[in-house]
């Protein structure tokens, strides 16, 4: 088995760093050795050091979008941390459909920053289906963006195993997804697929976290989670400083319910337990 040493995983975190702001610490040099050992053997073998060194001489943009996908983790799941979802029904959607808020021009605008696999997009579209009165002319849009080839494609797909519909109730299951025969070479049981109602609120494109925003925004409301932990404290600045320029005055900042704004010095206030205003 192809080996990592120290300073050639320090290589790598250099790239990581520079290309994606993640923060790899020493902690996780066996889980990169282990993750570059596993692609090399699907991908014809050779030595860690030699694909390391054809990265930093010449790599394509799609080399280094591999990397990403190697070093990087895309857990997720439908409806994930249930407090920011009864957050937006209480603090936007209720007061939207009672008159007491308003957005201009009706529309409403969402962002799924890092949005992995499409649990976290699909499960916004869904709750907006459910709490934006029908008829009351409203104009939802959900932008769904990520790095990863890996996420993107299973954004766009919108099929997913049972295992993977954790957090969806069965309710909900049997009104917005459809099941699907999972491909013949798959031994994954059942799958599901997003119905069409709920992809069509749904925008899907590749964003870097630490390249321009620009053209985006400006957003009702971002969920920022569980990608912050990945970045260093200057990175989470940039990172946040960025998302204030395409959120409104008085728009929502979610970020994961293990991550915090606080020390950060960024003008957001604290709304609820990982929620934030602008
Ligand atoms: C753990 S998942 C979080 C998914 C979802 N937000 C949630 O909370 O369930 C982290 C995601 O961040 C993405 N990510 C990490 N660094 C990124 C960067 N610099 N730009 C865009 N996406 C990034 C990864 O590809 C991954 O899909």
């Amino acid at each position: 088995m192809s080996t990592l040493t120290e300073t050639t995983f320090k290589r790598i975190a250099d790239i990581a760093r520079r290309r994606w702001g993640l923060s790899l610490g020493e902690r996780k040099m066996q889980l990169v050795a282990n993750r570059l050992s596993s692609h090399l053997r699907k991908n014809g073998g050779g030595e860690i050091e030699d694909y390391v060194q054809r990265l930093e001489r010449n790599p394509t943009e799609e080399d280094m979008l591999v990397l990403f996908d190697i070093l990087s983790t895309n857990v997720t799941s439908f409806f994930r941390d249930p407090a920011h979802f009864a957050f937006l029904e209480r603090e936007l959607y209720t007061p939207l459909a009672k008159g007491t808020l308003a957005v201009p021009g009706r529309k409403l605008r969402l962002w799924s920053a890092a949005c992995s696999t499409g649990a976290e997009p699909y499960s916004l579209a869904i709750q907006a289906l459910e709490l934006l009165p029908p008829g009351a002319g409203f104009d939802v849009k959900i932008l769904a963006t990520d790095l990863s080839n890996k996420a993107l494609t299973g954004v766009r797909e919108a099929t997913y195993t049972e295992a993977q519909l954790t957090g969806l109730s069965p309710e909900r299951r049997a009104k917005y997804l459809v099941r699907v025969d999972a491909p013949a070479s798959r031994s994954v049981g059942p799958m599901w697929r997003v119905k069409d109602e709920v992809r069509r609120l749904v925008e899907i494109r590749r964003q870097n976290l630490v390249e321009s925003y620009t053209g985006l925004g400006p957003f009702d409301v971002v969920f920022l989670r569980n990608v912050m932990i990945y970045f260093d404290r200057d990175t989470r600045h940039e990172v946040v400083m960025r998302m204030h320029s395409v959120i409104r005055p008085g728009g929502i900042l979610a970020v994961g319910s293990a991550e915090t704004l606080s020390g950060l010095d960024v003008p957001f206030r604290p709304a609820a337990a990982s929620v934030y205003i602008r």
